[in-house]
């Protein structure tokens, strides 16, 4: 009997698994009811008296041993398999991806805040317009071809309920609702029934600058103009001023930058004028100021408007607009700023 013991115990003491199955098939044929230490203390009976106090400590010793060996197999498999998932808790987390602004929200956050250095404050319109604030009020003649199909979504042609072409049409809503003198500009969305291209949508993003006040003139114009080109594309920056023509303003001007990749001495971007074309602008209308409630015997005002995925599109050498509509991360989540 005392012999069986300690086969037992060598057996126990040699015994290395491989795994957690073989570890508790291990612990039941040991401990388990039927197991082989089990079954010696049902043997215990039959041991003749004066053995009985040997074997039986012999026997706890070995129960003992068994249970603690198991045990300490047990905590140390798992603590393997912990490991095995290459789970280290002293690493740093995974950063949390963060998100990226689209090049045009850059765009128009520098430029609202550009401008808002010279006081001009944001008024913003509707997407859905009607025909008096985005032609009639802007001097628009009936036949004008803007109004066309051709270059008009309308939402309801009966009624003349479209959407804006321009956001000039904010102009008209800043004067009915504001006294001069007023400095806004109005950033949003237009439409346009145009082909999709590389250079042009139907739907793009710009924003527009109204001053009303007694005596503006066009030195205001040029000047304020010229502060943003500097602020935006650098401060050697010029800017050049080409007459063009505007229902809304008179005179009315096309203002081009020189071209902040060549520094003017030209490039394929700039077709190799040395400039680039970035905005209308122009002395508003006095038929606009007199449609708008303004009176056009005490005040004067300039406006301009500029296209936000053109500038975005100069700025960042970006060659196709489409991308700035395709929403893939892959483009989208290389622009990050402050902004
Ligand atoms: N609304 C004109 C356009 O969309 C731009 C413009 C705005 C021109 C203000 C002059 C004054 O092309």
């Amino acid at each position: 009997m005392l012999q069986k013991v300690k086969e037992l115990d060598i057996q126990v003491e040699a015994f290395v698994p491989q795994s957690s199955e073989e570890l508790e098939q291990f612990r039941i044929q040991m401990l388990g009811k039927k197991g082989a230490i089990s079954q010696l203390f049902t043997e215990f009976k039959n041991v003749p008296v004066e053995q009985k106090r040997e074997f039986g400590a012999s026997l706890n010793i070995l129960k003992t041993k068994a249970q603690e060996k198991i045990a300490q197999l047990k905590q140390s498999l798992e603590d393997k398999n912990v490991t095995s998932h290459n789970l280290d808790l002293s690493l740093p987390a995974d950063p949390v991806k963060l998100g990226s602004r689209h090049p045009v929200a850059l765009v128009h956050n520098e430029i609202v805040d550009i401008f808002a250095r010279l006081g001009f404050t944001v008024f913003n319109g509707p997407e859905i317009e009607d025909d008096w604030h985005v032609f009639s009020a802007l001097n628009f003649p009936p036949e004008h071809p803007a109004r066309d199909m051709q270059d008009t979504f309308f939402v309801n042609q009966k009624d003349e309920v479209l959407l804006r072409t321009h956001t000039s049409s904010v102009q008209v809503r800043a004067m009915e609702a504001q006294k001069p003198p007023i400095r806004t500009i109005a950033p949003g969305r237009v439409y346009r029934n145009e082909a999709i291209s590389a250079r042009s949508h139907c739907m793009f993003h710009q924003i527009e600058g109204l001053y009303i006040d007694k005596d503006v003139s066009f030195a205001d114009l040029k000047q304020t103009l010229l502060y943003f080109a500097k602020e935006f594309f650098g401060k050697d920056t010029k800017i050049r001023m080409r007459p063009s023509y505007f229902p809304f303003t008179e005179p009315s001007a096309e203002v081009d930058v020189s071209c902040s990749l060549c520094g003017g001495k030209g490039c394929n971007v700039c077709k190799y004028t040395g400039y680039l074309e970035i905005l209308g602008a122009g002395m508003v209308d006095p038929n606009v100021l007199k449609a708008s409630g303004i009176d056009d015997k005490i005040y004067t005002g300039y406006a301009f408007g500029l296209g936000l995925e053109r500038i975005a599109m100069l700025k960042y050498g970006i060659t196709d607009i489409r991308v700035l509509f395709e929403n893939d991360v892959r483009f989208l989540e290389q622009f990050k700023s402050v902004f």
